[in-house]
């Protein structure tokens, strides 16, 4: 089967091109860096040719509220019109656990945007709403950094291994459609604060973890239940630690 992967040059899709194209799929990376481009439309049309399913893990270059809400927009609007004229049968998409609780929030607000483009469009689709990913946790420790101290809420926190994400995403995309959404998660639910504690610690980074109700997380406070799955998710099977020390060996 021809799956075309939007972004399959990035963390999640390079992972997912590989484990399809270990399957015997035609599974085809479309990202700038092999000429395909999104919000151009360039090398959209001649990629799509003949592909049955289209996952898209692109992402913005800028987190920037404006910035990621036309990024997503575009994109995932050319990207539709160009699946539509090519007769693809499913659409898969990676979004966020708990867009729609945290709509002040610049990109979640850009995701939801995406999701609700994806739902009008008339093309079958399944979303994938994912937790943080463990690549990401360095760059929700930098943002939350203020005056050199991590400032985190007590609240609670289930991230996933990229390689678990696109497992999911695998199995998702050679399914039928959903026209809906599955949610996943890691194995382990910690307390945020806490989690970013032994984190650092395991880093060997001397910053120091402040619990703060009132941190932002990418310029929003949180609730308890604000970033993680509230009914049935599918979880990966990767602990932190186990993830952190294939990474240290490079596996
Ligand atoms: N990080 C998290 O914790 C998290 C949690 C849940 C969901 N997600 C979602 O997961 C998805 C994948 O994230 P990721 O971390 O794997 O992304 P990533 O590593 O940053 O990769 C981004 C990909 O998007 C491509 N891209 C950028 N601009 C493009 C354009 N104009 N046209 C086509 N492709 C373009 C990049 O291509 P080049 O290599 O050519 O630049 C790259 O392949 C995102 O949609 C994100 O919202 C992330």
């Amino acid at each position: 089967m021809k799956i075309v992967v939007i972004g399959g040059t990035g963390l999640i899709g390079s992972k997912l091109v590989k484990k399809l194209g270990e399957q015997g799929h035609e599974a085809v990376a479309a990202s700038p860096n092999t000429g395909v481009n999104t919000l151009t439309g360039e090398g959209l049309a001649e990629v799509l040719v003949g592909a049955q399913v289209v996952v898209d893990v692109s992402n913005s270059p800028s987190f920037e509220r404006t910035a990621v809400l036309k990024f997503f927009e575009t994109s995932t609007g050319n990207l539709l019109a160009a699946e539509a004229d090519a007769g693809v049968g499913h659409h898969v998409a990676v979004s966020i656990v708990g867009t729609e609780r945290m709509p002040d929030n610049g990109y979640f607000a850009a995701k939801i945007a995406q999701e609700q483009l994806i739902e009008k469009s008339g093309i079958p689709f399944s979303l994938v709403h994912s937790t943080q990913f463990f690549e990401f946790d360095r760059g929700i420790a930098d943002d939350a950094t203020v005056d050199g101290k991590v400032h985190m809420a007590h609240v609670l926190f289930q991230p996933i291994a990229g390689d678990d994400v696109a497992e999911a995403v695998r199995r998702t995309a050679l399914g039928s459609p959903l026209n809906g959404r599955v949610e996943i998660a890691g194995p382990e639910q910690f307390w945020m604060d806490e989690f970013f504690q032994q984190a650092l610690t395991a880093w060997g980074d001397p910053r120091e973890v402040v619990t703060d109700p009132h941190a932002r997380y990418f310029g929003s406070e949180l609730t308890e239940r604000s970033l993680v799955p509230i009914g049935d998710a599918s979880l990966g099977t990767i602990g932190y630690r186990d993830w952190l020390g294939r990474s240290a060996t490079g596996k």
